[in-house]
């Protein structure tokens, strides 16, 4: 009988579904070598190669395909076991994964830290992606939960607003249209945006609103984070369209203004979103919860 455990198995399968062992030990949080070494006991207990490696690239053999498809297999019945388990113990403790985008650093720790305060059993595990790496981590069913601006359409998943997301026009507070009221949105149409990069959730719906009006959008700079183009337009490079998460509850000691133009804030929502018929954890379940009762307390205090 072969004497495989369940560490050796989660390490293969990362490995061959990720096609890279750098990944893979990055995935489970170990390090490479550790992964290496659980792969190498796995060969000599199965006694047939797995995986090859040549040069950078990972090949899977046959027999490596025979174990890839039993050990996916094995895994989800597992990790139901271990979840119906935890459920049956009405432990609030485990691990809970997170991926969220960008743009939720301004918010998601403010919540999170009084969570983990009440449930100290509780480790939570917090990606910051842009909004397509976090599809691509929900197609990848990696996450318990995803916190996002603009939920995926076409993609089977659940979703739940908990706050809202406006978003807004910021421009140097020295600018000639600071202080005006109601600014046609074609007002704007010589101004130069600063704007983010693609993939971007922010990115994809400032495309749409310019879309929308059929005005193009002139781009002075691409930047890759909410604080970087804040600061450009501070630094009156040009204006932006950001979410007003982003902002400090009075701009102006940013050095900034939000514009009253019309249409805006263009109202949003932030979400919770997970794959549809995902049997949620009592850990994932508990945030949840958590979510729904203090947002609202934490958005009045804010
Ligand atoms: P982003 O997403 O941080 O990728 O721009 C923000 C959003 O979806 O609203």
């Amino acid at each position: 009988m072969m004497h495989v455990t369940l560490r050796q198995l989660r390490a293969f399968e990362a490995v061959a579904r990720l096609r890279s062992f750098s990944r893979a030990a990055e995935e489970l949080h170990v390090t490479q070598p550790t992964v290496s070494k659980q792969i190498r006991l796995l060969h000599e207990q199965v006694g047939l190669p797995l995986l090859e490696q040549l040069g950078k690239k990972v090949f899977i053999t046959e027999a490596g395909q025979e174990l890839y498809a039993t050990c996916a297999d094995w895994l989800e019945t597992w990790g139901r076991f271990e979840q119906t388990i935890d459920n049956l113990k009405g432990l609030k403790q485990g691990r809970l994964r997170i991926a969220a985008v960008t743009t939720t650093k301004y918010f998601m720790p403010r919540i999170l830290g009084p969570f983990c305060a009440r449930y100290p059993g509780i480790d939570i595990a917090l990606e910051v992606v842009n909004r397509d790496r976090l599809l691509e981590r929900l197609t990848r069913n990696q996450d318990d939960l995803y916190i996002m601006g603009v939920p995926p359409e076409g993609l089977d998943a659940e979703r739940e607003s908990f706050m809202d997301n406006p978003l807004v026009v910021l421009a140097p507070i020295d600018h000639p249209l600071v202080g005006h009221q109601r600014i046609a949105f074609a007002d704007l149409a010589g101004e130069r945006f600063l704007v983010r990069e693609r993939g971007s959730g922010t990115r994809m719906i400032m495309e749409r609103v310019f879309q929308e009006r059929g005005m193009p959008l002139r781009i002075k700079m691409e930047l890759g984070s909410n604080e970087a183009i804040k600061q450009a337009v501070a630094g009156g490079l040009g204006l932006a369209m950001l979410s007003r998460s982003t902002l400090n509850p009075d701009p102006s000691r940013e050095e900034l203004a939000e514009l009253d133009v019309e249409g805006f804030p263009i109202v949003r929502a932030w979400y919770v979103v997970r794959p549809k018929g995902k049997q949620i954890s009592v850990v994932a379940a508990t945030f949840l919860e958590f979510l729904r009762g203090h947002v609202q307390i934490f958005v009045r205090g804010q």
